[in-house]
Parts: structure tokens; C-alpha cells; sequence
């Protein structure tokens, strides 16, 4: 028995803003943001949302399987920019795409929230409780982005990505490893208030809702952390850094990537990157770039792959798997 990924979907809001219209808004420049990250455009939703955005990706992944809503038995959607507090992204997204008999719920664990709605769908096929999942991860940053701190407007963008998942009778390949870890002491470094609390007996403290972020302290911990969970991920499968085809990481910055990949004394060619179109979509980027290597045709099977995905939390994570 193995559990599989047997297809992929992405959607993307339809205005794309270069880093030359950010200046327009922000002191910065196109070449400050590109040496500093790797951005040079970012899709923006002018009416597009978390919901609209996830049953697109949702509905590709699974036209990509060769399967219908209906079938779909668990639907996951990691998101931490839902529009609604009620009802949650996951059962908009099962009334948009038909899928009236699936279980669906939204986990926040902010840019690891795909990586850890996968490990949880991998948990409840390994168990036989479902056959199969749909698992989207789905952000529209641009609403809680300061669009006045040019330390952080010019690092997000808009966007989804999905995979359908399956149980599968053959016993080799499919999903091999996986390590999740969270950090809640260090949750300052990365940080955006919700709503206040307010009511007839008690009135809060004023609190920025808006995106804060220590970006060296962000910075320091995914190129420490990231390899640490790579390895230990590689370690569970049996497998070595030198085994692995393609490492999809999320999408921070090219920097990071970089740092990440120092440090697990790896070739850059084995990190594809896709953030110079996107930027930083947080959830939504690793299911994206997947989706973007799937469509190419970059994905053979039998190649091994390690998804990673870290965050505010702080959180973080890797997979191994065999396509
Ligand atoms: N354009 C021009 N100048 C800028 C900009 C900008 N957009 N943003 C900041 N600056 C200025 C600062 O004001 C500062 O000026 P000063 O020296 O006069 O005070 C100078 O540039 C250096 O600022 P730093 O914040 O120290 O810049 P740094 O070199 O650390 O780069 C960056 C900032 C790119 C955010 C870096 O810290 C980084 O890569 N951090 C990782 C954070 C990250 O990628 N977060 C993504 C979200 S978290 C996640 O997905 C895991």
C-alpha cells in the first residue's frame, strides 16, 4: 500500500505587479527587491479570493487525476487568509467544486500549512479511514500586507495550489518520509494580529493587523532549521541528500533557498524556483511550483522528490516522496 499524489492544480489571480509598479507606491526599486530576493513580479487578486482561487487549483487537480468532485472523501484547504471566520474556506471550496461528500476543514499553519495538511491527509489514508484527499493550500496575502512598509509589501503575492491524493495497492514509491516540527516560542518573529477583541464587558488593546516580520531573524531560522528537518525527513526514507531529483521548497526568497542549499552541500539545479513570477505565496507555494513542474513535464516517475515548508509559528516540515 502506498499513497500517492495523482494530480496537481494552480490558479493565480489575473493582475501581475512588477516590482517597477511597486515603486510607484513604496521607496524601492526593481533592483533592490531582485538582488534582496529573487522577485520580480507578484500576482495580486483584484477580486479574486481564497475560495475562488482554491476551487480553481482544486478543480485542475483533479481533472489532472481523471476524477470528479463527488469522489473526493477528505478536502483540506491550509490557508491563513481565509475571508471568513465562518463557514471555513475547505466547505466553500466542497460546495463550489461538488465534492458533497467529502470531510472538509481548513489548518492554518501558515507557509508550512500545505506541507502539514498533506502529513494529516497522509495520516487518515495510511489509517484507511479515506481512500483519497484533496488538499489545497490557497492565500490572498495582499490583505493583510501593509501596502505602506516596503521591508514587506514587495515580498507576497496572491495564489493556489492543490494535489489530489490516493491510496494506492502497489506497495513501492508514493509518499516515504515525513517531519513536521513547530516553534511557538519564537512567534513574534513573524506576526499579524486578528481581529480585536471587543465586547459590551471588555475592550482590547489596539493591535497592528497587518503583517510584522524580523526578516533576519525569519531569515536565520529557515537556512538553520530547514536542512535540519531535510535531513532528518532523507534519514526516515532512507534516502541522501545526493538521491533527490528536485528539492520544491517554499518560495521565500532565493537567498533562502540558497542558504538552504549551502548548507545541504546540494547544486542550485536542483532547486527549481518559480518566486521571480510569484513571489512569496506562502501556503500556496509549494502545491504551485509543484504544479508548474508537473505541467512542464519535469516530473518523471520514479524521481525523488523533498517538499519543505517553513513559516510563522514559527513551523516547519519536509516530505520525501517517489513520483
Ligand atoms: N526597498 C529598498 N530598501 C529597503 C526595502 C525595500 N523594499 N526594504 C527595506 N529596505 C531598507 C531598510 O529600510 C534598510 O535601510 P536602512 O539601513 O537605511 O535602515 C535596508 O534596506 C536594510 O534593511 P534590512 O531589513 O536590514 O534588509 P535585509 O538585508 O535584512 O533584507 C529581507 C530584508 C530581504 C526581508 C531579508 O531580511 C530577508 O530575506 N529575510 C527573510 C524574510 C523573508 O523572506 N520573509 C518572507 C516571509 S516569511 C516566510 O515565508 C518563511
Amino acid at each position: 500500500m502506498s499513497v500517492r499524489i495523482m494530480g496537481t492544480g494552480s490558479a493565480l489571480p489575473k493582475k501581475c505587479v512588477s516590482n517597477e509598479e511597486l515603486a510607484q507606491l513604496v521607496d524601492t526599486s526593481d533592483e533592490w527587491i531582485r538582488e534582496r530576493t529573487g522577485i520580480g513580479s507578484r500576482h495580486i487578486s483584484t477580486g479574486e479570493t481564497v475560495v475562488s482561487l482554491a476551487a480553481e487549483a482544486c478543480c485542475k487537480a483533479l481533472e489532472n487525476a481523471g476524477r470528479k468532485g463527488e469522489e473526493v472523501a477528505l478536502l483540506l484547504v491550509a490557508t491563513c487568509t481565509p475571508e471568513d471566520a465562518l463557514p471555513c474556506a475547505a466547505c466553500q471550496v466542497q460546495d463550489r467544486i461538488g465534492a458533497a461528500k467529502a470531510v472538509a476543514y481548513d489548518l492554518n499553519a501558515a507557509c508550512a500549512g500545505f506541507l502539514f495538511a498533506v502529513h494529516t491527509a497522509w495520516a487518515y489514508l495510511e489509517a484507511g479511514i479515506y481512500d483519497n484527499a484533496l488538499i489545497a493550500g490557497a492565500e490572498v496575502l495582499s490583505k493583510i500586507v501593509d501596502w505602506n512598509d516596503r521591508g514587506t509589501c514587495i515580498l507576497f503575492g496572491d495564489g493556489a495550489g492543490a494535489v489530489y491524493l490516493e491510496r494506492c495497492e502497489e506497495a513501492r514509491g508514493g509518499i516515504l518520509s515525513f517531519v513536521q516540527h513547530s516553534d511557538g516560542g519564537r512567534g513574534a518573529v513573524l506576526s499579524c494580529a486578528g481581529r480585536e477583541q471587543e465586547n459590551p464587558y471588555f475592550h482590547g488593546e489596539h493591535r497592528h493587523p497587518y503583517v510584522q516580520m524580523d526578516g533576519r531573524e525569519v531569515f536565520s531560522f529557515a537556512v538553520r532549521q530547514v536542512p535540519e528537518a531535510v535531513r532528518e525527513a532523507l534519514a526516515k526514507a532512507g534516502r541522501e541528500v545526493k538521491d533527490v531529483d528536485l528539492f520544491v521548497l517554499h518560495q521565500a526568497n532565493r537567498r533562502i533557498i540558497e542558504g538552504i542549499a549551502k548548507r545541504l552541500s546540494a547544486d542550485m539545479e536542483r532547486f527549481p524556483m518559480n518566486l521571480e513570477r510569484v513571489g512569496n505565496t506562502s501556503s500556496a507555494a509549494v502545491p504551485l511550483l509543484l504544479d508548474e513542474l508537473n505541467r512542464q513535464g519535469r516530473l518523471r516517475q520514479g524521481m525523488t522528490l523533498v517538499l519543505s515548508g517553513f513559516g510563522a509559528g514559527l513551523t516547519y516540515g519536509a516530505c520525501v516522496l517517489q513520483w
